[in-house]
């Protein structure tokens, strides 16, 4: 049963040095209306699944490049198509600076419920080192205009481990996202992936990281402070208020099926992942000839379907269920290093077994002989 749609809008209005998602900038109007069109299109292919759709997500990229009415449009074509629960979550990553405050209310009268918003932080060194290009006030602006008009399950997403940031830098953006109307907080450390403008410059030096001492401390500092808040960790990266987690992101991570449509969308039916192209021009062309634009796929065996219970489950706070694999002996040894808890058949990860969340999936597997 399918429970959710992602949607991927690529089109942004700059493209971040540390940007790795598939995205890139575009003016033309007319290739706005031709992506929505085409993204209908793909999603009547799907139209023989069986869905409940719990939640839709517009992604990317910038989904506040388009109109509200081209939003609208998506949303209007999923309810009418595919059954759908009365009240889904329907979440839209806005960037500070490109919805005003009519656009919201637009949107908010379409169904959009939930908005994620790439604020990055509310100090003007590290918005310029990330090469963005709003200002805090554009945030909190955002922020208003959603309130208004009557979405008030806000997320915000931060990045921290920003070159020359410091312990005390942290603590004033944590004071300040805590102090807000909101009801998420997304906190990434900051990746430098090979292949962007950002890798590029760690490559030559141009860009200091900072230290892992230095970015261990962050993170524990944002996960102490942000609980010390009311906002309680269920997911690595994510803190909610309480009933306010994301219920799309969480269809992800509890191994729940979704579709996803669009430019490099990925889809999990069946025992089937599969996942769209990359190039504009050919998923267009693709949907645009009758073809399901899906470049990569995969049967996931039951081995598969174990190991990814690891690699999701250990992201939640409430970890995953020991009962699904047939040895408890490492789970023990894991927990006698402090790096987990065994608590009712399910194992958890400690604040410390989160840094190494890496090191300890891959011994799962090892010893489990997934
Ligand atoms: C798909 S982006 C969409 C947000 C929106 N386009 C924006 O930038 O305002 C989702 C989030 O991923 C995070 N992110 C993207 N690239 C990252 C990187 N290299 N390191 C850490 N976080 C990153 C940012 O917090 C960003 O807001
Ligand atoms: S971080 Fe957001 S705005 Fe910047 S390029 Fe990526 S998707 Fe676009």
């Amino acid at each position: 049963m399918v429970k959710g749609i992602y949607i991927h809008i690529p089109f942004c209005n700059i493209k971040c040095p540390y940007c790795d998602f598939v995205s890139f900038i575009n003016e033309d109007e007319q290739l706005y209306e031709r992506y929505v069109n085409t993204i209908l299109k793909e999603l009547s292919f799907y139209q023989n699944e069986n869905f409940n759709i719990r939640t839709i997500y517009f992604g990317g990229g910038t989904p506040s490049v388009l109109k509200p009415e081209l939003i609208g449009k998506i949303i209007s074509y999923i309810r009418n198509q595919f059954d759908t629960i009365k009240n889904p979550e329907i979440t839209m990553e806005i960037n500070p600076k490109t919805y005003k405050e009519n656009d919201f209310y637009k949107v908010a009268n379409y169904g959009v419920n939930r908005i994620s918003i790439g604020s990055q932080s509310f100090l003007r060194k590290n918005l310029q080192s990330l090469g963005r290009d709003h200002q805090p006030i554009d945030v909190l602006k955002t922020v208003e205009y959603a309130l208004k008009s009557g979405i008030n399950n806000i997320s915000l997403d931060m990045i921290y481990g920003i070159s020359g940031q410091t312990l005390d830098d942290l603590q004033k953006d944590l004071e300040i996202y805590t102090s807000l109307p909101i009801k998420h907080i997304s906190a990434y450390m900051l990746t430098a992936y090979e292949d962007t403008p950002l890798g590029k410059m760690v490559e030559k030096q141009e860009y200091q990281m900072p230290d892992e001492d230095i970015t261990t401390l962050m993170f524990e500092k944002i996960s102490d402070y942000f609980e010390s808040k009311g906002f309680f960790r269920y997911e690595l990266s994510n803190w909610a208020k309480l009933g306010f987690e994301s219920r799309h992101n969480l269809l992800y991570w509890e191994d729940k099926q979704f579709l996803g449509v669009g430019l490099s969308a990925w889809s999990y039916i069946g025992n089937k992942r599969f996942g769209n192209v990359k190039n504009i021009n050919e998923y267009l062309k693709r949907v645009e000839n009758d073809k399901k634009p899906v470049e990569y796929s995969e049967i996931l065996d039951e081995r598969e379907k174990k190991r990814e219970k690891i690699f999701l489950g250990l992201r939640l706070s409430k970890g995953i269920d020991i009962r699904d694999f047939n040895s408890v002996d490492i789970f023990e040894e894991l927990s006698e290093q402090k790096l987990g808890v065994i608590d009712n058949n399910r194992f958890k990860l400690t604040s410390r077994g989160l840094m190494v969340i890496n090191e300890v999936a891959r011994k799962l597997i090892q010893e489990l002989n997934l």
